[in-house]
């Protein structure tokens, strides 16, 4: 995939970003990280739908994340979000529900819980405009996930939050992807990506440099999979990992013979690719 933008008197095209292709696990948190400038911002663009890429493609679950239905399931906190400022964090939160076109009943039962879950219970009635900085960032995020999405993407989400706020930001990461959402968050903080994110992809100068994954949590994933294996006409079901292997091992053993063995479901799934 490759982005460009077009500036300059003869509008002519730099591009910024090329020759990325990147698989995101399901429920798993990916980090991106890179110095300013390196195009992460418009990666992010890019994985939401708001720009097009000049070539290539985003795909969620198999669908173009340029279809307004496939956006409909993202969530998005931008590096620069703008706020109504006199609205209240509650009105605002009720607002943007309503334009999502999302039933007033649950909105009404949600929105106080999302208040309450980004630490905002106490703020709640008053407008955004007296909002410190890391409390507009703490509605930011609550509009971020406000319409249960299955893909959440932050901009710098730990910007402008004390240490109270980052600690809890990442507890609802982790939340949100045991939840079984799929997650994608930038950063300058090394050690926050490090212990929150399953993979880290490296930005710099407009290519993916590197892409770690934990292998720790890998193998969690694989264990949390499980298998249909079919021997001597018989069914037997296994998780992933280890315990595939002793179900094997012993039918082989017991003198079984091994018909089939099918993933029935995985533990994580490369849900979007980005070409
Ligand atoms: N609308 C635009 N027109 C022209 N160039 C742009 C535009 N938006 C971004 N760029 C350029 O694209 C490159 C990547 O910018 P981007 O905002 O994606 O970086 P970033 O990694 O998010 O940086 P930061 O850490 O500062 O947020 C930069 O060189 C930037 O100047
Ligand atoms: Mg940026």
């Amino acid at each position: 995939m490759a982005q460009g933008f077009r500036s300059g008197f003869w509008m002519r095209r730099k591009i910024v970003l090329s020759d990325l292709r990147l698989s995101l696990r399901k429920n798993a948190v990916l980090g991106l990280v890179g110095p300013n400038g390196a195009g992460k911002t418009t990666l992010i663009h890019l994985l939401t739908g708001i720009k097009r890429p000049i070539s290539g493609e985003v795909l969620l679950e198999g669908k173009n994340v340029l279809d307004p239905r496939v956006r409909g399931g993202i969530g998005y906190l931008p590096e620069r979000p703008h706020f109504y400022e006199f609205l209240t964090g509650r009105a605002f939160l009720m607002t943007l529900g309503a334009v999502s076109r999302m039933d007033r009943e649950s909105l009404a039962s949600r929105v106080p819980l999302l208040l309450e879950r980004v630490g905002l219970k106490q703020a709640a009635d008053r407008e955004l405009r007296t909002y410190s900085k890391g409390m507009l960032q703490r509605i930011g995020i609550a509009q971020a996930i406000l319409h249960s999405p299955s893909f959440v993407v932050l901009d710098e989400p730990m910007s402008g939050l004390d240490p109270r706020g980052r600690t809890e930001l990442k507890e609802l990461i982790r939340e949100l992807a045991r939840e079984g959402r799929t997650l994608v968050m930038s950063s300058h903080v090394l050690e926050d990506v490090d212990e929150l994110c399953d993979q880290v992809a490296l930005i710099q100068g407009g290519r993916l440099e590197h892409l770690t994954e934990d292998d720790e949590r890998w193998r969690e994933r694989e264990e949390h999979s499980e298998f249909e294996v079919w021997a001597g006409g018989a069914r037997y079901s296994s998780r992933g990992g280890p315990e595939l292997h002793q179900t094997l091992s012993g039918l082989i053993a017991g003198g079984s013979r091994i018909t089939s063995v099918k993933q029935v479901r995985r533990g994580w799934e490369g849900s979007i690719h980005v070409d």
